[in-house]
């Protein structure tokens, strides 16, 4: 047993936690959006137009805030004018990026909509600035949101949908430094520049428009859009990291086989996003001290080898007691730089990567991933405050701190979520609460042995219990079993 001290001074408020950082993503990729959140209206899995009623049902759970779509790299390959009107007549393309499968674009705009309008979060939409033209992006915003008197408002009402949708989230282009085009950093940033302007607010819609940010450590790439951005116009940038644990993209590691070191080695890599989001804010900072434009960290999360035995393209494993630690703990660093960091998206939602829902054919599971989205949903739109632990180490070849924590407050109550990193020790933790009236104290626990997972003959082995914590006098006290993630709720 480790002991660990806390101490979190509530009178000290940090900065406001962005629901969005509760974010995530979806992409034409495998089988995120076809046989995963969208089965088609004719299907006999349970659905709403369409979009599998379970799926709704769980995002409705963990109040999803935000979605992204199409892409991912698939955006900028993606018309949206293949994707609407009568599905029949839609074209069909190929995927280039993902398995060279053909697309029939029977989702799509209103696809997405809808899906957005029965999860109740927002739309965050990816827009094409690497294969389309400026008349491409600035027609789909009008499309969207103008409410009438337009080609494409005229358009979209012809298609059935009178009304504007509402979107705020704009991204111009993805990864324009890889495959949204191989841009040099210079080239990019003048593309945004003149994309953007004509991505135009209509109809009382504001858009905030975000720019293709750096691949992990760029901080050449940060520094020349910092400095070259219309910051008038911009409201945030991009980020993109994956916990790839063996560090060589030829050979990740499997999801379900992977040794001591290994795991170790997961966390190590999965920690380093907090140095890179301290090292590109610090970019920020320079360029941006009133804190104006966001961090975006629109792709996060595990990208291990696909599973034995399907489509390498489609980018499908499984998901772990490992992947509740790594998720713990990229939401603990995403709420503790909630100043600069404003929304992150974990790719991807469903079926790829690191998902919140495996699906097979009528059935549906949800991984450890999603009870962690569950155990720290209370911190969306909290206030962090000062949170300060004494720690441990863990690990042989790499040492990692065992404790990852942060605190935030909300109407009168505080969530504080821990993850407790060790395979070996539990974690004894005395955590003194001061600037906060509290008489009570009650817990939530996600712990199993690191390689178990849910299954579609197991859908429940890794499930969040109640747990007892104990609150006397303003100091709670906790014992964190190895390998757990913990939400407290106090007041
Ligand atoms: O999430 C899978 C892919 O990873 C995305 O399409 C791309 O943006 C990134 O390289």
């Amino acid at each position: 047993m480790k002991k660990i001290s806390m101490l979190i001074n509530a009178q000290d408020r940090i900065s406001h936690i962005s629901p969005e950082i509760y974010g995530h993503f979806s992409e034409h990729l495998g089988r995120c959006i076809y046989n995963g959140i969208y089965v088609g209206e004719d299907s006999s899995i349970p659905n709403t137009d369409g979009i599998r009623n379970d799926i709704i049902e769980a995002f409705r759970n963990i109040k999803l805030p935000v979605l992204r779509w199409p892409g991912g790299c698939f955006a900028d390959e993606y018309h949206w004018k293949d994707g609407i009107g009568e599905k029949s007549g839609r074209k069909k393309m190929i995927n280039t990026n993902w398995g060279g499968v053909s697309e029939d674009n029977s989702f799509g705009t209103h696809e997405f909509m809808r899906f957005c309008e029965l999860v109740g979060c927002e739309p965050y939409i990816a827009g094409n600035l690497g294969s389309g033209t400026i008349t491409e992006i600035s027609e789909w915003v009008e499309y969207m949101t103008l409410e009438g008197g337009s080609p494409m408002s005229e358009l979209r009402k012809k298609n059935g949908r009178e009304k504007p949708w509402r979107l705020k989230y704009l991204g111009i282009g993805n990864e324009n430094w890889g495959c949204g085009g191989n841009m040099r950093s210079d080239y990019y940033i003048d593309q945004y520049r003149q994309y953007q302007s004509f991505c135009k607010n209509y109809s009382g819609n504001e858009l905030y428009k975000i720019a293709c940010g750096p691949n992990s450590g760029d901080y050449n790439w940060t520094e020349a859009i910092m400095k070259n951005l219309n910051k008038d116009q911009t409201k945030g940038i991009s980020l993109h990291y994956y916990t790839v644990p063996t560090g060589d993209w030829n050979k990740k590691g499997g999801a379900r086989e992977f040794d001591t070191d290994l795991y170790y080695s997961t966390i190590a890599k999965t920690l380093y996003i907090d140095t890179l989001i301290t090292r590109h804010t610090e970019i920020m900072n320079r360029y941006d001290p009133d804190n104006n434009i966001g961090l975006i960290v629109d792709e996060w999360g595990c990208w291990y080898d696909v599973e034995e035995g399907t489509n390498p393209g489609f980018l499908y494993q499984q998901n772990t007691m490992r992947d509740a630690i790594v998720a713990a703990c990229n939401l603990n660093i995403f709420n503790r730089h909630s100043k600069r960091v404003t929304m992150a998206n974990l790719a991807q939602a469903v079926n790829v990567l690191q998902s919140l829902i495996l699906t097979e054919g009528e059935k549906m599971v949800k991984t450890p991933t999603y009870h962690v989205f569950d155990l720290f949903k209370e911190h969306q739109n909290g206030e962090l405050v000062y949170c300060f632990s004494t720690n441990e180490y863990a690990g042989d070849k790499e040492k990692v701190p065992i404790l990852s924590s942060s605190a935030s407050v909300k109407d009168g109550v505080m969530t504080l979520t821990l993850a407790n990193c060790s395979l070996e020790d539990s974690a004894e933790i005395s955590c003194d609460i001061r600037g906060f009236e509290c008489s009570e104290a009650s817990a939530r626990i996600l712990t199993a042995e690191v390689h178990t997972l849910n299954d579609f003959d197991a859908p429940d082995r890794v499930v969040p219990a109640e747990y007892p914590v104990k609150l006397e006098n303003g100091v709670l006290t906790a014992e964190l079993p190895a390998c757990s993630v913990m939400s407290i709720t106090i007041k």
